[in-house]
């Protein structure tokens, strides 16, 4: 990994932060992404060599203008982490089209965005290394109506991307976290707070993500899981019952 160039988006906070120090630890050269520019700032001071962009992942413009930057500054991106997100939500009854638009543009096109940016550019390379953020909850089906979407399409798209880009040597994985603690769901709130949770779900979610393990360790299992070249990365085993459960029911179903 030493001297190879990574571009992280949501790499200002949570897991996003976490991966850019696992690498900058093996002596990765970073481009950070996100849309919290004090939070960028504050990545920038404790990471180096680094770079930083104010970048929305779904604005396609800003998108390129970055992978040209990064390139002139760092050298071509090898491996590209597709990690920004956000936890919408919404009760079934009170579901509109902007929230699906919402949901779909973050958490699903931003992960598009960010592959049509810089695929093409390992292809014409034949090397890169791609890890999109899913979450357990795009593997097992969860009430989060919005979240689950997104998120099972990013495993679906991973998967698939994975068989497509073996023959020009690029390596696909795809993270799954199951909790990890961040503060995504105020963050989420302070982002985009028409798909805010509920404030009176907010305490339970909270502890459940707080009873998962911080983000340097995480950090580190995704390095690891590229490392392995390894399909899927999982931060732990709490989703391992009911994947069992699925893959019975689904058999079953025959
Ligand atoms: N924390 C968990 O328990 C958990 C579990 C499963 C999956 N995930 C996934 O992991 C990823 C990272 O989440 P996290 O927990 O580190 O959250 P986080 O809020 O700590 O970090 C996400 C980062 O993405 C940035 N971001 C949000 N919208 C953006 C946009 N439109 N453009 C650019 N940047 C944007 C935020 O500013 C933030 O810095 C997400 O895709 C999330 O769905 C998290």
């Amino acid at each position: 990994m030493r001297g190879s160039v990574a571009f992280i988006t949501g790499g200002a906070r949570g897991i996003g932060l976490g991966i850019a120090r696992a690498l900058g630890k093996r002596g990765v050269k970073l481009a950070l992404a996100d849309v919290d520019e004090p939070a960028l700032a504050r990545a920038a001071g404790e990471l180096a060599p680094v770079e930083t962009f104010r970048l929305d992942v779904r604005d396609r413009d800003a998108f390129a203008a970055a992978a040209d930057s990064v390139e002139r500054t760092l050298g071509p991106v090898d491996l590209l982490f597709n990690n920004a997100g956000i936890v919408p939500h919404s009760a079934v009854e009170e579901l509109t089209y902007a929230k699906w638009d919402v949901a779909l543009a973050v958490n699903l096109t931003g992960v598009i965005n960010g592959i049509q940016t810089f695929l093409p550019r390992m292809i014409e390379r034949r090397a890169g290394y791609v890890v999109n953020t899913a979450s357990v909850a795009g593997l097992v089906s969860d009430p989060n109506l919005l979240y689950a979407t997104a998120k099972f399409a990013v495993v679906g798209l991973s998967e698939s991307l994975r068989l497509n880009v073996a023959k020009h040597g690029i390596g696909v994985s795809v993270l799954c976290p199951g909790p990890v603690d961040t503060g995504i769901v105020a963050h989420t709130r302070s982002l985009e707070e028409g798909v805010a949770l509920r404030d009176e779900l907010v305490p339970a979610v909270a502890a459940f993500l707080a009873g998962g393990p911080g983000i340097d360790a995480v950090g580190e299992m995704v390095v690891a899981g590229v490392e392995r070249r390894s399909p899927w990365i999982f931060t732990g085993d709490e989703v391992r019952p009911h994947l069992e459960k699925r893959a019975a029911a689904l058999l079953e179903a025959f």
